[in-house]
């Protein structure tokens, strides 16, 4: 018994020390990927975070595979970062055009070292009992099987090339999903694939990671926190949580774990100590929010639009 608590807390010790920057490997983690000359592949890279993520990737001397369900805004974030970048089409639904967008990458760049599963929409904000059943399932589409289908067309290539893949994640991973249902349980699948892929593609020399992020401020976030229900969850949760971070802010994080070849990363600050905590902090931010006079009106708002009739 004691023999495993000190094994057990010797292990621990080991995670921490691999996760400090520089030193880290002498504990056994796995080697710095430069960012300089590598192949990045980033879905919805037409504009956000994947727009970002591709910028300063492109900044750090990756060359830089664009992909999006349209050309036109992926050609001229390719023409405004010159040479290196290059646009291709492909919506994260549709696995062989991904196939296609993969050899493209491929074919143009000799091949792919990291693949940033970044595509995503927000779902309307109602019930599991209002949403429209397509919606919610559109969801679950492009925010979970999206990023499956990404890593799948790309992994030969990264495979190859002993690369890294980054699914981005949110802090919808392990929060509450009150009034966004389909957004929360792709990203708790997301969590999932992660750390199955980190486990399944060690022996092959890749790794994998998620990103555990905040609010940013994206046009995601600006649709969803304009819907008055979603305002009404909003104004019942803590300022500093549903305080949005900037863009830049949010692809620096995530390609600082690609370069760290990290498991996980969390941005902003307080999101990893609740991370950490998450048995604590999940079981009392869900008995906060059945409490709560502000959600619980959100609620029967949302359900009350649902059922009224057409004018
Ligand atoms: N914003 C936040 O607060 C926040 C927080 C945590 C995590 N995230 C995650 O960050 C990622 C990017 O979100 P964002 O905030 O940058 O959102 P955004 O500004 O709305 O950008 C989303 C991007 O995804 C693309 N996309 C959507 N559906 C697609 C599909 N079916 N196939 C291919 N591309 C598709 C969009 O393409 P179009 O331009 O063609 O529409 C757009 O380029 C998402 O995974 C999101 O869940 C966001």
């Amino acid at each position: 018994m004691i023999d495993d608590a000190v094994r057990l807390a010797g292990r621990t010790a080991m995670r921490l020390a691999r996760g400090i920057p520089v030193v880290g490997s002498r504990f056994g983690a796995p080697p710095q990927l430069d960012l300089d000359g590598r192949v990045v592949f980033v879905t919805g890279a037409a504009r956000g975070l994947g727009a970002e993520i591709s910028r300063q990737a492109h900044a750090r001397g990756a060359r830089v595979a664009l992909v999006g369900r349209s050309l036109e805004p992926l050609e001229d974030l390719a023409a405004e970062l010159g040479d290196g970048a290059a646009a291709f089409e492909a919506d994260v639904t549709d696995a062989a055009a991904l196939r296609r967008a993969a050899d493209g990458a491929v074919a143009a760049f000799g091949g792919i070292d990291v693949v940033v599963a970044n595509a995503g929409i927000a779902p309307p904000s109602e019930t599991v009992a209002t949403i429209d059943p397509d919606e919610f399932e559109r969801t679950i589409e492009v925010d979970l099987l999206g990023q499956w289908r990404t890593v799948r067309a790309a992994l030969p290539a990264v495979i190859e090339r002993r690369g890294h893949i980054a699914l981005v994640g949110s802090i919808y991973a392990f929060f509450n999903g009150v009034l966004a249902a389909p957004y929360a349980v792709s990203k708790a699948g997301v969590e999932q694939l992660s750390r199955t892929l980190r486990v399944e593609l060690a022996q092959h020399g890749v790794t994998a990671g998620i990103a555990y992020l905040g609010f940013i401020d994206t046009d995601l976030t600006g649709d969803a926190f304009d819907d008055q229900h979603a305002a009404a969850i909003r104004s019942a949760a803590p300022g500093f949580i549903t305080r949005t971070m900037s863009v830049e802010s949010a692809a620096a994080a995530v390609l600082s774990g690609v370069e760290r070849r990290a498991a996980q990363v969390t941005a902003p600050a307080w999101v990893g100590p609740l991370l950490a905590a998450r048995t604590l902090t999940t079981a009392v931010m869900d008995d906060v929010l059945i409490h709560s006079p502000r959600v619980n009106e959100a609620i029967q708002g949302a359900e009350s639009a649902a059922t009224k009739p057409d004018p």
